[in-house]
């Protein structure tokens, strides 16, 4: 935990809205993952938050990548990822991501059976499997349920594993994520019990991509037990993608009261909002709001953002001590999809970002000016 007055000085140094993250907690995660999952490939799921700084103390640590987009491919290319420590994945990559990923030594993820003639030659590759299932999460967050997008079906898995040898890839096994935030660890459970049910038309694989989509609540050991029980099963070598468990906890969005506004309920007006963290809009996501100021907290609040959307409102209901301009806001479990969701709707610069280790501060990226927004506007016109 960063000490309050840290985070004033923070708040004072670069301004707000800021996103700070705590090395200590964002190597707590990572130890709290290869505790649970041994021996298992880690490869962080970089659209949690693909922050440079970030990517490198992970890379540092032995962690791989998995992207999903040109920019993100590129970004893993630039903190020296690539070979086996990389994965490409997306329902529609680009022939730009089929291109990179060859050229970086990549394990593609294939999401389709159409895809397999698409990939270079001689591709390693795992299937994504859509075990059709309801997962206790947000229906937006949900990736593993009958109808999503994502995956081959359970019945295609054998005719594409073959498909995938017979145009001359090494099918190196099967890939799964259900989603993203799943509270329960059963949904894993009942995932990877599908997966299993395919052992004897599959026979053995080299790998198991258990993906991520571990809940900060979720009881892990239980999660990295099953996962790994399926591995064995086909006597592969287990692969996790975790995003959010690795960087939420670590990362805080700290913001500053604007002024009050008192209309039936009760308004915190503050200078974060969607633009700077979407998940509350996006989701329904309830992040934990901290007041960094003492007083008895005796009323409700809901803390509401500048832009001019009715649901731009970072959290509902928040019980504070009453607030004053200038005072600061610590809203919580901020650092997977927030700063990397961050948007310049309304022209709005995107936040500074700082990473806090041993008691010091360090900027991990400047705050935008209007200049950055416009700048590829300017550009094509000369
Ligand atoms: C294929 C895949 N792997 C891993 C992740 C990471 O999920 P989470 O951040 O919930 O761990 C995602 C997120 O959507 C994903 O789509």
């Amino acid at each position: 935990m960063i000490p309050a007055a840290d985070l004033h000085t923070a708040a004072e140094r670069f301004g707000t809205p800021l996103y700070v993250y705590d090395a200590a907690e964002l190597n707590a995660a990572l130890a709290r993952v290869r505790a649970a999952f041994g021996d298992a490939r880690v490869y962080y799921a970089m659209k949690a938050n693909p922050n440079l700084s970030l990517l490198r103390r992970l890379a540092a640590a032995g962690v791989g990548a998995e992207c999903v987009s040109p920019g993100e491919i590129a970004r893993a290319e630039k903190v020296g990822l690539s070979g086996e420590r990389l994965i490409v994945n997306g329902p529609a990559k680009s022939a730009h991501e089929y291109a990179a990923g060859a050229r970086l030594g990549a394990t593609f993820i294939v999401d389709r059976a159409e895809e397999v003639e698409l990939l270079p030659p001689a591709s390693r590759a795992l299937v994504r499997v859509n075990p059709a299932l309801e997962v206790s999460t947000h229906d937006h967050l949900a990736t593993g349920a009958a109808g999503s997008k994502f995956g081959v079906t359970l019945a295609q898995v054998p005719a594409v594993l073959e498909a995938l040898r017979v145009a001359g890839h090494t099918a190196l096994g099967l890939h799964v994520h259900i989603g993203s935030a799943i509270r329960d660890a059963h949904d894993f459970t009942a995932a990877f019990g599908r997966l299993a049910g395919l052992r004897a038309q599959t026979g053995p694989l080299a790998v198991l991509d258990a993906g991520g989509g571990w809940g900060l609540g979720a009881d892990l050991p239980g999660i990295a037990r099953e996962a790994r029980a399926t591995a064995a099963a086909f006597g592969a070598e287990l692969w996790v993608e975790p995003g959010r468990y690795l960087v939420a906890q670590a990362g805080t969005l700290l913001t500053r009261v604007v002024g009050t506004k008192r209309t039936g309920r009760n308004f915190v007006l503050v200078d974060a909002g969607m633009t700077e963290l979407l998940r509350p809009m996006l989701y329904g996501a309830a992040h934990p709001v901290t007041p960094l100021w003492d007083g008895p907290a005796t009323e409700r609040w809901d803390l509401a953002g500048p832009a001019c959307e009715s649901g731009d409102l970072l959290a509902r209901d928040v019980t504070l001590p009453t607030p004053v301009p200038g005072q600061l806001l610590a809203v919580g479990e901020a650092g997977a999809y927030g700063a990397a969701m961050s948007s310049n709707y309304l022209t709005r610069s995107r936040p500074a970002e700082a990473l806090y280790e041993d008691g010091q501060w360090r900027l991990v990226r400047r705050r935008e000016t209007p200049e950055d927004v416009w700048r590829a506007e300017e550009e094509a016109r000369q």
